[in-house]
C-alpha cells in the first residue's frame, strides 16, 4: 500500500475550492483523481435524458447502476466521460448542479455511486473529492480535508466560473443558489456533508488554489506520501 500512495478525501461545501485544489494535489504526487460531484452531476443528467424524474429514488438508482465513468487528464483539467461521451462541459451547468443535489439525497442512489468510488479507491494513490468522502466513502483514509471558504468568497468563485463559460447569472442568484444547495446538502439523512472528526480544516478564504493545494501536499508528505520521482 505504501507504494501505491494514500487515499487522500477532500470534502466541503459547493464552490469551496474543492475539485481544483483536488485536481492539483492529485497531480503533483501522481494519484488518480475522482471527482465524485461528477458522478452525482452525471446521473442527474442523465435521469433527465431518460425521463426519470429526479424524484423517483428507485428509477434514478437504476439510471447510476448502469453508467460507466472514465476521467481522463486534459490540457484544460480533467475530462469526465460517460458512457464513452466526453459530458464535461454539460455537467458544469447550474441546473445539473440541482440536479445533482436533488438525486443524491436518495439512498439508493448514494449506495451505487459510494458503492463504485470504493471501488475505485481499493489501490490507493487516489484524491476524491466530495460531501461524505471522509465519512462514508474512505471512513479509514490517512488524510482527510475539510476545504471551507467564506460564503461570499465560494459565490465570487462560482460566479466566474460560470462567467468563464460565458453563462452570465445574477450574483444575488449564485448566493441563493449556493445557500440552498449547501443547506439541502447539509441536512439530508444520507451522507450528509459534514466534517469528519479527524479531518483537517483548510481554510481558502483569500488562498489561491495553489496556495491551499500546497497546504495538502505538505501535510499528505508529512503523513507518508511521496513525491514522484519525474512530477
Ligand atoms: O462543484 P460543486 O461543489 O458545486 O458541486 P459538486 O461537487 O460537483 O457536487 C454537486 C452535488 O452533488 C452536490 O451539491 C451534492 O448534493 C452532490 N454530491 C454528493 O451528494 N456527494 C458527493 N460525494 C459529491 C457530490
Amino acid at each position: 500500500m505504501a507504494e501505491a500512495g494514500l487515499c487522500i478525501a477532500i470534502d466541503g461545501p459547493a464552490a469551496s475550492g474543492k475539485g481544483t485544489v483536488a485536481r492539483l494535489v492529485a497531480r503533483r504526487l501522481g494519484y488518480r483523481y475522482l471527482d465524485t460531484g461528477a458522478m452525482y452531476r452525471a446521473t442527474a443528467l442523465a435521469a433527465r435524458e431518460q425521463g426519470v424524474s429526479w424524484s423517483d429514488a428507485d428509477g434514478v438508482a437504476a439510471v447510476a447502476r448502469q453508467l460507466r465513468f472514465d476521467f481522463r487528464w486534459s490540457g484544460t483539467g480533467l475530462d469526465v466521460l460517460v458512457d464513452g461521451r466526453d459530458r464535461t462541459r454539460q455537467l458544469r451547468a447550474q441546473d445539473v448542479g440541482e440536479g445533482a443535489s436533488a438525486v443524491a439525497v436518495h439512498p439508493p442512489v448514494r449506495a451505487a455511486l459510494v458503492a463504485l468510488q470504493q471501488a475505485m479507491a481499493q489501490d490507493g494513490g487516489v484524491v476524491m473529492d466530495g460531501r461524505d468522502i471522509g465519512t462514508v466513502v474512505m471512513p479509514d483514509a490517512p488524510l482527510k480535508v475539510f476545504l471551507t471558504a467564506s460564503a461570499e468568497e465560494r459565490a465570487r468563485r462560482r460566479w466566474r466560473e460560470l462567467s468563464d463559460r460565458g453563462t452570465r447569472v445574477p450574483f444575488g442568484q449564485i448566493v441563493a443558489e449556493l445557500e440552498a444547495r449547501d443547506h439541502q446538502d447539509s441536512h439530508r439523512k444520507a451522507g450528509p456533508l459534514r466534517q469528519a472528526g479527524d479531518a483537517v480544516v483548510v481554510d481558502t478564504t483569500g488562498l489561491s488554489a495553489e496556495q491551499a493545494a500546497a497546504r495538502v501536499i505538505g501535510i499528505a508528505l508529512e503523513r507518508g506520501a511521496r513525491l514522484p520521482d519525474h512530477p
